[in-house]
């Protein structure tokens, strides 16, 4: 099980304000679908989004604040 940060690989468009269908996601600015099995571009786009472990307790989604601050820092 994992999160994807809330960043469009192509130019930083929020994901989560994206239309999901099946499993992928359509980003709001300018449409690349992007999977959320893995992160990444789909077609003729290229690119990943982060992926970040978690994992769900007591009905609440539990991230590891380290991997979260690192790569979400890393990739700013
Ligand atoms: S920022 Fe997501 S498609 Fe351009």
């Amino acid at each position: 099980m994992f999160a994807l940060l809330d960043r469009c690989p192509h130019k930083g468009g929020p994901l989560s304000q994206g239309i999901v269908f099946g499993t992928s996601v359509a980003c709001p600015l300018h449409n690349w679908t992007i999977g959320l099995d893995d992160g990444c571009a789909r077609g003729a786009d290229e690119g990943c989004t982060p992926r970040f472990a978690c994992k769900v307790e007591d009905g609440r989604v539990l991230l590891d604040p380290v991997e979260l601050a690192t790569v979400a820092t890393d990739e700013a």
